[in-house]
């Protein structure tokens, strides 16, 4: 049932026909261009809902209907969305409750978008009507694919009926209130709660001590908004639509943990927007992490996804809003497809003219031409695209798993303690960034995955364990795998209560050691030991450590803990587990990881020598497909030994010496 099941990628954008209905002209123009661009999908509606029902119970179809039928017409797809994401003045105005309530406790004045509360049921009861009515009227139009749910969920309500729901997502948890005091720890400062109706959601104004609370509050925030998605999907399917339900993230936002999303969503799909070309991280490392969050998208449902938004040229808000320079479309949009997604689409299509993003890039600029630099990337990219058709049938075969856990970001953000820098998507991206380099496909898991057919995982910084991963971890290193781990890990439990007994918590057999004490280093402070006789850094938060039977691979050399273990390897069942005492430096983790890489046959991308900055993707089909991408704005040449490719956008047979010029990109498949 799925677009991902077809042979094609998707090349589209973001379409606002709403904006421009007194401007036929410019809508019959649109067609046209789109055409040339090579665009064959497009999401509608996503924020036409006063144009769609513009008087309470008035519905209003007609125009977009006309506009789904025209793009049909012209061989152009629709994902139509649900317009949850802003909502109508009138609605507002006579409604109060469908706005939500801040920190402050203070309910917000229409404006703004994402300004709902997920609980209210006025709310819920608008949006139910108004899907239910556009899946009868287009759910089985033959030019509607998918289902685009709501705008970027995210954001959180203190209304007093979101306060109501929490109470009641924490007696079905909980069940007692001696449960959920114990689990809080809340006889500390006397902030044990007698009666339920006491318990108000982690404010600036209240209750900011208690973790277990701020914790649990982000998990109803999570479930509440994965309930709010699955009444929106339940309101389309009541319509007999069986067309897959999409909606689009936001990578690593810190508001919701979207694996939790994995079961109501079909597919997954999200909208990335780089800051290429900035002035306080090179292009390589933008790319890096830009790779590790498609890598956490494609992780959700462990499948490929869909790029829903990208810019064409720059976006309006970031601090320097800079055009990607030439190459660089190309080559960013083919770095989502090298890590899974099945499409690449914009926002834009076209500017507007009034209001908040009539300066943010888009496939067509205000002076409405097809021969601008922007338009013609676009539509090269678009014929480019037409020609990798086949790629949609492969996946990204990953032997290799690093963990990512939100709520484990959460307790560990949020904990206080240790020293007051928190960085732990940096600690991620450090391990990922090798792998990366190297040209080893890397999946993103978090606790509740499962970690069989893996070689390695990496679990860097997880300070919190939860849904019975240290016992996953035990099997898989138990059954011949390899686990890294590193200081400050198995410290609490998923309620963050610090485990009694000796940490990493019910792994100190697997990893041959106990944690003994927290050494925070100083914002580029290290200390430092030696390993095949080469000295490496290590900084953040170290660890002395106290070895139960682990092989010391290297000590620190500073400090007055100088000569204790920095850096051990133990076996354990058939597998193995390293440690590290520490944040380690890039220096180390190359040289590691390479070494493991080989040790455990990991198949790399493509088998050679790759200079700083160029990097390569793999995909695994009925063919095997690289994807070989220079983020440098200068030339490099590869020697590509015996490999013989063919490439698949300039319909020839590479060997030998090849050449990519700055930014550039190439695709080429390799017979399995
Ligand atoms: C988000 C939104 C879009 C648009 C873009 C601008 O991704 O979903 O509606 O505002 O940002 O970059
Ligand atoms: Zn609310």
């Amino acid at each position: 049932m799925s677009i991902l099941n077809e042979t094609m990628i998707l090349h589209g954008c973001d379409y606002n026909p709403e904006q421009w209905l007194d401007y036929p002209e410019i809508l019959q123009k649109d067609i046209e261009l789109m055409q040339k661009a090579h665009i064959n999908c497009v999401s509608v509606g996503i924020f036409s809902w006063a144009k769609l029902e513009p008087e309470e119970g008035i519905y209003t179809f007609d125009w977009l209907a006309e506009i789904i039928d025209n793009l049909w017409a012209a061989g152009i797809r629709s994902l139509l969305a649900t317009p949850s994401g802003a909502r109508p003045a009138w609605m507002a105005h006579k409604y109060p409750e469908v706005l939500r309530v801040g920190p402050n406790l203070q309910r917000n004045r229409m404006g703004q978008r994402h300004n709902h509360c997920p609980t209210s049921p006025v709310y819920r009861q608008k949006v139910h009507d108004i899907s239910l009515r556009l899946s009868e009227r287009f759910g089985t139009h033959p030019g509607v694919i998918m289902w685009h749910l709501s705008n970027e969920y995210g954001g959180e309500c203190f209304c007093p009926l979101c306060q109501e729901a929490f109470r009641g997502w924490l007696r079905e948890k909980y069940k007692t209130l001696d449960a959920l005091n114990h689990a809080w720890w809340t006889t500390f400062w006397s902030h044990t709660y007698t009666d339920w109706a006491q318990i108000e959601p982690p404010l600036p104004s209240g209750e900011t001590g208690t973790h277990g609370l701020t914790l649990d509050w982000r998990r109803f925030v999570t479930d509440q908004t994965v309930d709010f998605c699955a009444m929106e999907k339940a309101a389309v399917r009541e319509a007999g639509s069986t067309l897959p339900v999409t909606a689009n993230l936001m990578g690593f936002f810190n508001g919701l943990n979207y694996f939790k999303f994995k079961d109501v969503l079909d597919v997954v799909s999200w909208d990335s927007y780089p800051a290429w070309h900035n002035d306080q991280m090179d292009d390589v490392a933008v790319a890096a992490l830009t790779a590790l969050t498609h890598d956490l998208m494609r992780g959700v449902k462990r499948e490929n996804f869909l790029l829903m938004e990208s810019t064409p040229s720059h976006v309006n808000w970031h601090e320097m809003n800079i055009s990607k320079k030439p190459g660089m479309h190309e080559l960013s949009s083919l770095q989502a497809l090298a890590h899974g997604s099945n499409s690449v689409q914009y926002f834009q299509w076209r500017k507007g003219r009034g209001a908040f993003e009539k300066f943010h890039g888009a496939v067509v600029s205000h002076d409405g031409r097809d021969d601008t630099r922007v338009f013609r990337d676009v539509a090269a990219l678009g014929a480019d695209l037409e020609k990798l058709g086949e790629i949609a049938q492969s996946k990204v075969p990953a032997r290799v798993a690093i963990v990512y856990d939100w709520e484990n970001r959460w307790a560990f953000e949020g904990m206080s303690g240790i020293k007051k820098e928190r960085r732990y998507v940096e600690t991620v991206l450090r391990h990922y960034a090798t792998f990366w380099s190297m040209g080893i496909p890397v999946d993103v898991v978090d606790m509740e995955c499962g970690l069989d057919g893996y070689a390695l995982v990496v679990a860097p910084l997880l300070y919190m364990y939860r849904a019975g991963f240290a016992q996953k971890l035990r099997g898989f290193v138990q059954a011949g795998g390899t686990l890294v781990g590193m200081a400050f890990g198995g410290v609490v439990d998923e309620n963050d209560l610090c485990y009694l007994g000796e940490t990493p918590a019910g792994l100190t057999d697997v990893y041959g050691l106990r944690s003994e004490e927290v050494m925070p280093q100083h914002a580029g402070q290290e200390n430092h030991f030696i390993w095949n006789g080469k000295t490496y850094g290590l900084g953040d938060i170290c660890e002395r450590i106290a070895v139960q039977g682990a092989e010391v691979l290297g000590s620190f050399q500073d400090d007055f803990y100088a000569g204790e273990p920095a850096f051990t390897h133990h076996e354990f069942g058939k597998g193995q587990a390293y440690f590290l005492a520490g944040y380690a430096d890039q220096d180390f983790c190359g040289d590691f990881y390479a070494g493991l890489i080989q040790a455990l046959k990991l198949e790399r991308a493509l088998d050679v020598e790759l200079p700083y900055g160029v990097v390569a993707g793999v995909r695994q089909g009925a063919r095997r497909y690289v994807f070989v991408q220079n983020y440098l704005d200068t030339p490099c040449t590869l020697n590509l030994g015996d490999g013989v490719y063919t490439d698949m956008l300039r319909g020839e047979s590479v060997r030998g010496t090849v050449t990519l010029e700055g930014y550039g990109v190439r695709v080429w498949a390799a017979e399995v």
